[in-house]
């Protein structure tokens, strides 16, 4: 092509500066060594897991590896294109390994995720793999779950009045915002074609989680609690 333009795939930019960049990096560069050919690998969402997409394309290139990704959000999507990786059009039957951030980690290993958006396909992917790894630097250290953020919870479009209302009449819970999106007027809508109720909580108690997921429409809440997983950190 002659032309003086200069042409950058799709997905190659994050968008907004990447805060702890360096601690990421690293946590980036460790989890694409581990990696295994021909493994079907879940990509999370959030910019740990773009730099780690980012690093996993080099590792693909440089050593002709062959492996294949399932991604839990549409720009990570557009990165794995972007770098080179297989990405499957359909879920497939097993989920070897996948890596994802986290928003906050408590001492017992629960987390909050979703701050990204992509909260279902996050939860549907974390839950399908075997091997699942955390990519999370030391930020997201909690000392109790919901002291930083709230705990995002999708919601099907024709249920979120009743949802925001029942959400109102619980205990523990101190505020409620329909996530807006901030370049699109009106609600962020999530990849699953969902809205996002973001939820201050006091505390967040096994009962308050039962709660949460027991309302009608509810989808998914962004309490990930009881799964197995490896932390890599800085
Ligand atoms: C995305 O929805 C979240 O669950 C992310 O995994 C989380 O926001 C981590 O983001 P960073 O890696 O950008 O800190």
């Amino acid at each position: 092509m002659s032309t003086s333009k200069t042409y950058q795939p799709l997905g190659l930019e994050w968008n907004k500066p990447i805060t702890n960049r360096e601690a990421k990096m690293q946590i980036a560069q460790a989890v694409a060594m581990r990696v295994l050919a021909g493994e079907v690998v879940g990509i999370g969402s959030g910019s740990t897991s773009f730099l780690t997409v980012l690093a996993l394309g080099e590792r693909v290139q440089r050593e002709k590896l062959s492996i294949s990704v399932v991604p839990t959000s549409i720009e990570m999507e557009l990165a794995c294109h972007a770098v080179g990786l297989t990405v499957h059009s359909d879920v497939p039957l097993s989920i070897d390994c996948c890596f994802d951030g986290a928003d906050e980690i408590d001492p017992s290993g629960r987390l909050i995720k979703g701050r990204g958006g992509a909260l279902y396909r996050e939860k549907l992917v974390f839950a399908a793999t075997r091997k699942r790894l955390i990519v999370a630097d030391k930020s997201k250290d909690v000392e109790h779950l919901g002291c930083k953020f709230p705990v995002p919870v999708e919601v099907k479009p024709q249920w979120v009045r009743l949802a925001y209302d029942r959400l109102h009449q619980m205990p523990h819970v101190e505020q409620v915002a329909l996530r807006m999106g901030l370049a699109k007027d009106g609600p962020v809508v999530t990849e699953s074609g969902n809205l996002l109720l973001d939820v201050k909580l006091s505390k967040i108690t096994t009962e308050d989680e039962h709660a949460l997921n027991s309302i009608p429409g509810v989808v998914c809440i962004g309490v990930f609690s009881g799964f197995d997983f490896e932390r890599i950190a800085d």
